[in-house]
């Protein structure tokens, strides 16, 4: 188990008016909408999540470096939890028109917008109960996914990337370090029920069996 940085710079890319949120906005009403996971939270106003997530190739540079890292080749398989629309997956077949990409979102409405070149290879499916066969995939990914996750399933969803993994996985959840970034992850989030330090996180996956990869977003 070790922790691998994949996606910190492409999150740190991001701005984010944290205090806005809580502040001049209904956080309550709003992390509500969040939670159905419907078009609001994708497509939306970004109080209510992403504020109209398009495709622009920002996950390029992410595919590679998992390629890199992962040594991923045409005759790879890779599991996506909480694919969202897929861009990430589109992006690794893009870079390897040959590898097996599949992906599964709780969201109906993430799958049914999804990047229509890969949309038959995502479906609806939990986290929690992974709808695949033991040691089916070289790689699975979860990213900004298992924090939605109450600790109790957190553990069952660790288990599952565990079962379907035959060698890698990597996930990456919400952290702070610091009292400041934990009321900047407070302030932002919608639809968290998980939120560590990164000790209590290595202890939920030590506690999980899961001895693949991590990463944390921190909110500076
Ligand atoms: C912040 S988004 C991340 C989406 C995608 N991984 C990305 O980075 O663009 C969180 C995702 O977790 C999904 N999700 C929440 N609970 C889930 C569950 N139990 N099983 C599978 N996906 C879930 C949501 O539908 C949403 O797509």
């Amino acid at each position: 188990m070790s922790e691998v940085n994949i996606i910190t710079k492409l999150h740190n890319s991001t701005k984010r008016d944290y205090q806005k949120r809580v502040i001049e906005e209904d956080k309550v009403h709003c992390s509500q909408v969040a939670y159905q996971f419907g078009k609001e939270y994708w497509d939306g106003d970004r109080k209510y999540g992403y504020g109209g997530y398009k495709y622009d190739g920002r996950w390029s540079s992410v595919a590679q470096e998992f390629i890199n890292k992962y040594k991923l080749t045409n005759d790879s398989s890779v599991l996506d939890i909480g694919c969202g629309k897929g861009f990430l997956l589109f992006e690794i077949k893009q870079i390897l028109p040959g590898i097996s990409v599949m992906g599964i979102d709780i969201s109906e409405y993430a799958i049914q917008n999804s990047k229509s070149e890969i949309s038959h290879y995502l479906k609806v499916g939990d986290a929690r109960e992974i709808p695949y066969k033991d040691n089916q995939f070289d790689l699975v990914i979860s990213h900004a996914t298992l924090h939605n996750l109450e600790i109790h399933d957190v553990t069952k969803a660790l288990r599952e990337i565990s079962r379907v993994s035959r060698k890698n996985a990597w996930i990456c959840v919400e952290s702070y370090r610091t009292p400041e970034e934990k009321v900047n992850l407070l302030y932002w989030q919608l639809t968290c029920e998980s939120f560590f330090s990164p000790t209590g996180w290595k202890w939920i996956f030590d506690n999980a069996d899961y001895q693949h990869d991590y990463e944390f977003m921190f909110f500076e």
